[in-house]
């Protein structure tokens, strides 16, 4: 029988001064374990919290007190014992237990640990892959606990604010056709159907139309995708959406449910977030920021300045604009009084290494811009620049000088760097609806029109007749949720009739005969009365790394993959036998010498 029969049960981090003198139990990891003479303190650790255990060889008996020395990092143990105050002076104010300890009368090793490949601690100095490999030890330290339980906390917030507007989780299949989201596909081979392949998800997309098809009205689910695409912090393999689709609906309407989501999640991790978010059309955002995911919590804008750089003496600008391009900079208030030369080079590489040929400045000094191009421009043009910057005594106005491809993503790395560095940045969630995408972007490498969101986005009703005669400058009812310069959501209203989707698949290149072998089931959906609807799909990992300030998707991800698409646990991928190959026909049965080695 358990030892936790003769005294309450209570975990580490809840003991206080109320339950002095009373008898409790408690069990959990041995953080650490010190000898002092005659008595021995322990760190009890469990999930909620640290407590310090007390053995002293006059209260706990001799046979405990002796036992107490065996405990060492990460014994697993039970002990009860009496709870009592620390001594004034062995009071630590840092834990919330600090100001009670257990003697302990009673002690269970339930189980030993090898000695440790680092520190379970929250600053750990292990590198990541290493805790990786031993995540089961990595999951110890609180602060991955903290994650994960927040991570909970907030599932059940988005679940519960869904719930509270009528949507209804439904479960899709991860066995499906390939849906083109722009990444690769990772796929399954069928066994039954030799030289056929089941797609894992990149996203449930043609499936939760389908369901809307379905009559369903409302659905939301929490679930995995599959991307095969390049990693970087905020990209995983597999990771989480909350997906979301609706019917008959506008924008606005998806968006006040999004809003009064977002609002109970951010709420669940402890913050409050002021809706609705300011629209911002992707045009307007590129022009101001550079990029479609501007981060808000600072203004900073681009300030076009192409004309006045055409009256210049200036090659470069002259060159550039002569050819179409753009003369776009960035007003850094103070900055000529806080940079050096140096920190001015710094910014100029780092402007090159986001595309940028080179960076152009000004000083705005004794009430006019002066530097080493000041010559190249008259007193009155350069009094116009000034006046466009709204620059003032002390600042630096800084200058790109490209094509618009080149030119906004460099000044919007510009624009976050240098808020950065000058301390811009306020501490707040700046939302933001971004809308009005154009509905194709031309891509180089194929010679032809890409879908900017995915073929299902419905063009903007007013552009229409324009759909065939100029495809690059239809509007989508395409928008993504950008929090803080990131994409945290994206979606669009959706193409609901037939012939419409087909003329869509024409424009991208795809013919009706390509169309039905790949998409006919949703052709053929679409052509029974399908109701008009849209959706969106938010990363989960995304938000929750935001919410609680995670640097990488893989701190709010139990089992993460590294860089490379692998998992250190279980290392996986990993090889398969002959048998399972040949079962799959991905080699062939007869005795083939050429045939691969597949067995580990
Ligand atoms: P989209 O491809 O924009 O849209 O994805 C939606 C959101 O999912 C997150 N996300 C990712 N998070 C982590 N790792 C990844 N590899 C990754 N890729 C995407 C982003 C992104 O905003 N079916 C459409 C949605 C719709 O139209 O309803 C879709 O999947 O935060």
């Amino acid at each position: 029988m358990s030892t936790d029969t003769q005294a309450v049960w209570k975990p580490a981090g809840s003991l206080s001064k109320d339950m002095i003198d009373q008898r409790v139990s408690v069990r959990g990891w041995a953080a650490t374990q010190r000898d002092h003479g005659g008595l021995v303190f322990v760190d009890l650790r469990d999930r909620s919290g640290i407590v310090q255990l007390v053995f002293d060889p006059e209260r706990s008996g001799k046979e405990v007190h002796s036992a107490a020395h065996r405990i060492r990092s990460e014994t697993v143990l039970r002990a009860e014992g009496t709870v009592r105050k620390r001594s004034e002076e062995t009071i630590n104010p840092k834990i919330p237990t600090g100001e009670v300890e257990i003697v302990v009368e009673k002690l269970e090793i339930l189980a030993t640990s090898k000695p440790l490949p680092f520190e379970i601690e929250d600053e750990v100095s292990a590198g990541e892959e290493v805790r990786l490999r031993f995540r089961y030890l990595d999951l110890r330290r609180p602060v991955m606990f903290r994650r994960l339980a927040q991570r909970h906390q907030i599932c059940r917030a988005v679940r519960s604010a869904l719930d509270d507007a009528g949507f209804i989780e439904v479960e899709t299949p991860m066995l499906m056709r390939s849906t083109p989201e722009g990444a690769r596909d990772y796929l399954v081979p069928s066994r039954v159907q030799p030289g056929r392949f089941f797609a894992l998800p990149q996203s449930p997309q043609l499936i939760k139309q389908i369901l809307m098809v379905g009559g369903i009205e409302r659905y939301y689910q929490i679930v995995k995708c599959f991307r095969d695409e390049d990693l970087r912090a905020d990209r995983q393999p597999e990771f989480t959406q909350i997906d979301i689709e609706m019917s008959f609906i506008e924008e606005e309407d998806l968006f006040a449910v999004c809003e009064r989501m977002l609002r109970a999640a951010f709420a669940a991790g402890g913050i409050e977030i002021t809706v609705p978010f300011p629209r911002i059309p992707y045009a307007e955002a590129i022009e101001k920021y550079g990029t479609d995911k501007p981060d808000l919590r600072f203004a900073l804008e681009i300030v076009p300045i192409t004309r006045l750089a055409a009256e210049s003496g200036f090659k470069v600008f002259r060159e550039v604009v002569d050819a179409g391009g753009l003369v776009a900079g960035l007003r850094i208030p103070g900055g000529s009084q806080a940079m050096s030369r140096k920190d001015i080079d710094d910014l100029t590489a780092f402007a090159n290494r986001h595309g940028a040929k080179g960076m152009a400045y000004f000083h705005a000094k004794e009430g006019r811009l002066t530097s080493n191009i000041a010559k190249y421009f008259e007193d009155g043009l350069l009094e116009r620049i000034r006046e466009a910057f709204g620059a003032e005594e002390g600042d630096l106005v800084v200058f790109v000088a490209d094509r618009p491809k080149i030119a906004y993503p460099a000044l919007a790395a510009l624009r976050n760097r240098i808020a950065k560095d000058r301390g811009l940045v306020r501490d707040e969630q700046a939302f933001c609806w971004i809308v009005d995408f154009p509905l194709l972007e031309w891509d180089e490498e194929s010679g032809r029109f890409a879908a900017m969101h995915h073929p299902f986005t419905s063009p903007h009703p007013d552009d229409l007749e324009r759909l065939e005669s100029d495809p690059g400058s239809i509007r989508a009812r395409a928008y993504d949720c950008v929090l803080n310069g990131n994409e945290i959501g994206g979606g669009s209203i959706r193409i609901h009739t037939p012939d419409l989707q087909c003329r869509m698949f024409r424009i991208l290149g795809i013919d009706d005969e390509e169309a039905r072998e790949k998409f006919g089931f949703l052709l053929d959906a679409l052509s029974y009365g399908a109701p008009p609807h849209g959706g969106i799909a938010f990363g989960l990992d995304r938000i929750v790394m935001l919410i609680t300030g995670g640097n990488s998707l893989r701190d709010v991800i139990a089992f993460p993959k590294t860089q490379n698409a692998s998992c250190p646990l279980t290392r996986a991928p990993g090889r398969v036998s002959r048998e399972q190959l040949e079962e799959l026909h991905l080699i062939s049965t007869a005795l083939d010498d050429d045939a691969p080695e597949a067995t580990e």
